[in-house]
């Protein structure tokens, strides 16, 4: 089996950081979003990975490379414009050809393997045509939507895309296994209200024309990573299974407690840091306090600081607030100060987008 891994997209819930750089860059306990996704699919025993590029193509492809780090073959496919999942699918025919393959939105996150379910889908049972993850979500019209048949489980019905009123709590997971049949299927579709060819509608048209489409409810964890609350939750579930690895230098005023990475280059100076935590390389953290779910990428500089459940990602600087900062996520070169130049006064250079919360 192939894998097409899609990572384009504009990333507008998650600016000003996408601004910048791509939303699957982000890092999640100091490592891009992106890196899972081609993780969970190596995983699964695929070698073959063909990765879908729009605006932010030079620095996904700086990022991953040709697949070395992983033993694997990377093929790069831009899209000329966002143009939809089924677009996606469409250009890729050439690279994909007659393989059997995993379409892997580069945004999302999954706790289990899918090792099983490709294997099941590779092999054997080629009745089925195409495989889909669902998952039961408390806000289904955010996703797309899945109706099963109630007296089949085994059966799908109907599938929408954001439907107003959903009619089940099943969201299409952004992992679909398919064969070529496929691509009769985005051919045949038309755009959707947003101008865009949906991957859902090109699902219903496999199952409008009598093709097997095997839904299977995954139990674990998913994320959709497309929003700040999002990415910190999935830092969350990630730290809490890291192991604890604390290489770099932890001075004899410094407690590190619990599951906590310190990188080899890291310093710990008066400062006491609660796992799960991770603290990257070349990381200065100073009289301050990390505490849980909290992921400081490299380079960053902390002084005099309280951080806790927060990313900030490398060459930022926090330094002596007196107040602690939570749910927070923080950007490329950014510094945080206290301010000691008169007049008295919050002062900022914010970019487009951002959100500040303040202590009244
Ligand atoms: C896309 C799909 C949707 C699916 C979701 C999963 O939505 O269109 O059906 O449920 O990914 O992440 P989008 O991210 O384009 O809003």
């Amino acid at each position: 089996m192939k894998g097409l891994i899609l990572s384009g997209g504009k990333g507008t819930r998650l600016r000003p950081l996408t601004y910048t750089s791509a939303k699957q860059l982000v890092p999640v306990a100091n490592k891009p979003v992106l890196f899972y996704a081609i993780e969970t699919l190596v995983e699964a025993g695929i070698r073959d990975i063909g990765i879908i590029v729009g605006d932010t193509k030079d620095e996904i492809i700086a990022a991953v490379g040709k697949g070395d780090r992983w033993d694997i073959n990377i093929t790069y496919i831009p899209q000329e414009a966002p143009l939809g999942l089924a677009h996606a699918v469409k250009i890729a025919e050439d690279f994909l050809g007659d393989n059997r393959f995993v379409m892997y939105l580069g945004d999302n996150m999954i706790e289990e393997s899918i090792r099983p379910l490709v294997e099941e889908f590779s092999t054997g049972d080629s009745t089925y045509q195409c495989q889909i993850l669902l998952k039961q979500v408390p806000n289904p019209e955010s996703y797309g939507v899945a109706e099963l048949d109630p007296s089949n489980l085994e059966k799908v019905v109907r599938l929408v895309e954001k439907p107003r009123e959903p009619q089940s709590d099943l969201a299409l997971v952004g992992i679909y296994m398919f064969d070529h049949h496929i691509f009769e299927a985005v051919n045949n579709i038309k755009p959707s209200w947003r101008n865009e060819l949906e991957i859902t509608d090109a699902i219903q048209y496999l199952v409008d024309k009598g093709y097997n489409v095997r839904p299977k409810i995954v139990k674990g964890w998913w994320v959709d990573t497309g929003k700040q609350a999002d990415m910190l939750e999935v830092n969350r579930l990630i730290l809490d299974r890291v192991e604890r690895k604390v290489e770099g230098v932890v001075d004899r005023d410094s407690s590190v407690n619990g599951k906590v990475i310190v990188a080899k280059t890291a310093e710990i100076i008066n400062s006491v840091v609660r796992g799960p935590a991770i603290i990257g390389e070349h990381c200065r953290v100073v009289n301050s306090y990390i505490g849980p779910f909290t992921s400081i990428n490299h380079h960053c500089t902390i002084t005099d600081s309280e951080i806790e459940h927060s990313i900030i990602l490398e060459n930022s600087q926090v330094l002596d607030i007196s107040g602690r900062i939570e749910d927070s996520l923080i950007g490329r070169n950014v510094v945080v100060e206290k301010s000691p130049i008169k007049p008295k006064a919050y002062k900022f250079l914010l970019g487009d987008n951002s959100k500040v919360g303040i202590l009244c």
